[in-house]
């Protein structure tokens, strides 16, 4: 009989200790102690029954063991009522926690923020112009006449109303904001532009531009070529290098390519700048007297300079992106790393 009373403290001792529920606590408490069925219980309640020599020793370890449990239990709900709200609740708070989704602007909106950050500190103000445009705007008033080849089909999306046009570049905003102001005018204007091309690592269909237009009495071409260093080396650091090339634009007369000194090899010759040193940035130049004209500009009073860029191909050269398709694909493992 003492080793069944040593037997069930044990298994008690044992299970209690292990409980980590209030409810599973409540049911060992029944299990050894409670009053119909009790193991132990019932021990003492058939200590009558045993022989008279027996009866002291029996209930005074039966006794104690009833107490030890009674002691046990009282212990474990204590240690179970003094955990945290949450594990109470069931919760495990030893697990790590979710991390919260944070939106952010795309690669492209955050290059466009800093592009006009860099003009706007120079005074430069920001304009804007539609998507749909007028054949007008997007080429007439440009001096660019009707048998032009960038007015081609293969160039252009037409759209069915008469005469609209899904802009293919940001120097409609140039005429645009002319016709609506007097000089001196110092803008830039950034957006989206539309060609029919063929989507591959380099060209899209949709893509954007930061155009530049500064009209003022006396203006140069050295104005330019100061505003145009001053953007390089303010994107890709002091010892990025520009060079002007002779170009053709309808739109500016003398008109330019510029260059930056390749900013991977420094200008060495690597794959990026196809071992030239140079990455062909962008076009600029001076406003052509035929489009002063367009706009009712007197080009004997005023001179101006505009230029042109394309922001997926600053950005792919700036953050390494090589497929200007991931700037439209929405793809969050892309969008996620800026
Ligand atoms: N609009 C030209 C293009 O899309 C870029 C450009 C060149 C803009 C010269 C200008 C400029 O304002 O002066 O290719």
């Amino acid at each position: 009989m003492l080793d069944r009373i040593e037997e069930i403290r044990k298994d008690a001792e044992q299970a209690i200790r292990a409980c980590a529920d209030p409810k599973a606590l409540d049911l060992l408490r029944a299990r050894y102690l409670g009053r119909g069925d009790g193991m132990l219980t019932e021990i003492l309640r058939g200590i009558g029954t045993l022989d008279a020599a027996l009866r002291p020793k029996v209930g005074e370890v039966a006794g104690r063991a009833k107490n030890e449990i009674a002691a046990l239990l009282e212990e474990a709900r204590a240690r179970l009522d003094s955990r945290p709200e949450a594990a109470q609740a069931g919760f495990d708070t030893t697990l790590p926690g979710r991390r919260p989704a944070l939106g952010r602007r795309h690669l492209l909106t955050q290059i466009t923020d800093e592009l006009v950050g860099i003009f706007e500190r120079i005074g430069f103000s920001l304009a804007d112009g539609p998507e749909v445009e007028t054949e007008y705007h997007n080429f007439d008033a440009l001096n660019t006449p009707a048998d032009h080849p960038a007015r081609d089909l293969h160039d252009t999306f037409y759209l069915e109303e008469g005469g609209l046009l899904l802009r293919t570049h940001t120097s409609t905003v140039q005429v645009r904001t002319m016709e609506q102001m007097p000089p001196p005018v110092r803008v830039i204007s950034a957006g989206r532009c539309y060609r029919r091309d063929t989507p591959d690592a380099t060209h899209h269909f949709v893509f954007h531009q930061i155009e530049g237009l500064w009209v003022d009495k006396g203006v140069t071409f050295g104005d330019l070529k100061g505003v145009i260093i001053y953007l390089a080396h303010q994107l890709f650091g002091e010892e990025v290098q520009v060079r002007f090339r002779p170009h053709f634009f309808p739109f500016t007369e003398p008109s330019a390519e510029y260059d930056f000194s390749c900013i991977f090899c420094k200008g060495e010759g690597c794959r990026v700048c196809k071992r030239t040193g140079w990455i062909e940035i962008a076009g600029a130049g001076m406003v052509d007297p035929a489009v002063f004209e367009a706009v009712g500009y007197d080009p004997e009073a005023v001179t101006g300079f505009a230029f042109g860029m394309g922001i997926d191909r600053l950005g792919m050269l700036k953050y390494g992106v090589d497929d200007i398709r991931a700037f439209l694909e929405s793809d969050l493992r892309f969008i996620e790393q800026f």
